[in-house]
């Protein structure tokens, strides 16, 4: 496997040997399987468990990670093609990403979604750019629409936890006092389909998943025996729901202009997930989230410190999954 960049270049047959093989490394560690082996990480946006996931899960293949922040202890770093660069930034990612992935056996990149025009942000313009200036092995740790990582880890926590294949898994929308970019709910949304759920995106107006987004998961649910569709209304979706998958994401019918958003936003703040929001779902229903998450702004505390929280599962997912990617992509 040379790149790792969305789950949706899997067949899911490759996926289902991605989790066996995670399942495989928590079991039976392999601690010198990448033994002189080295991954560069370079996070142009902050991060807690994918920074520290993944330089555990060299660690224990016995490997080693190196990290760069641009603007935070190294050169702040130009993306953009063909501009002047008068400003801040002292290096570009054309000079930089190659120079970095020379050090290093495979490299992971983070770059959120530039949040401003949406053709550009669906078409991964800023990653793609990267990734076209090196032949190394790639890891996406969260693109403008993409975070394959974070599916793959919720993927085996469903298969952890037993959910059926083909039970209901609702995609929410929740308040955030600002626009977050699409790459968990497009990356969560894809494993569902994937894995073969009914899956059902519940988001209030002008908060729709992009057609290519949605047209995308349609399809894997089709080859997998999934369904998908949408609504607005929460008893049609939560009615028998198995999973809650909870996540903030922008305004898309204004992506972009921010004062439109917040007007939109500020009229939906009772998007909190709360302890009744699972009357009609099914009794084992789970939460999810891939956390970060604002407390009683995005889902209440009693939600989130109850049984049915499964955030720390899909945290700690991020770690075998993880390693079993670096296994395919680095073990000679
Ligand atoms: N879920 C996730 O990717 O967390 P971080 O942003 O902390 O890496």
């Amino acid at each position: 496997m040379k790149r790792f960049l969305d789950l949706a270049d899997f067949e899911r047959d490759e996926v289902l040997s991605l989790l066996e093989l995670a399942r495989r490394l928590e079991k039976q560690p392999e601690p010198r399987a990448l033994a002189g082996r080295i991954l560069g990480l370079v996070f142009f946006n902050p991060s807690l468990r994918t920074l520290a996931s993944f330089q555990a899960a060299m660690a224990r293949l016995g490997g080693n990670s190196f990290v760069i922040t641009p603007g935070a202890g190294s050169w702040q770093v130009e993306t953009r093609p063909g501009v002047v660069m008068d400003g801040a930034a002292a290096e570009h990612v054309r000079e930089g990403i190659p120079a970095l992935a020379a050090y290093c056996d495979a490299l992971g990149i983070r770059a959120f979604a530039a949040g401003k025009d949406l053709a550009s942000d669906l078409a991964e313009t800023a990653f793609n750019a990267m990734a076209s200036l090196i032949d190394k092995p790639l890891i996406n740790l969260e693109s403008a629409v993409n975070h394959p990582c974070q599916a793959l880890a919720d993927w085996k926590t469903l298969d952890d936890l037993a959910v059926p294949r083909a039970g209901r898994f609702v995609l929410s929308w929740a308040y955030h006092p600002r626009a977050l970019p699409l790459a968990v709910p497009a990356a969560a949304l894809h494993m569902a389909a994937l894995r073969g759920m009914e899956v059902i995106v519940l988001r209030p107006q002008g908060f729709a998943l992009p057609d290519a987004i949605m047209e995308r998961a349609r399809r894997a649910a089709a080859a997998s025996g999934g369904s998908l569709r949408e609504t607005a209304e929460r008893e049609d979706a939560l009615a028998g729901a198995e999973v809650l998958y909870v996540k903030e994401w922008g305004a898309t019918e204004c992506y972009g202009d921010s004062e439109a958003d917040a007007r939109l936003r500020s009229r939906l703040t009772g998007w909190c997930v709360r302890d009744d929001w699972f009357t009609i779902a099914s009794s084992e229903c789970r939460l999810m989230h891939c956390l970060p998450v604002r407390r009683n702004t995005a889902i209440a505390d009693a939600v989130l410190d109850g049984a049915r929280s499964v955030v720390q599962r899909e945290a700690y997912n991020r770690l075998p999954v993880q390693m079993a990617v670096l296994h395919r992509m680095l073990k000679p």
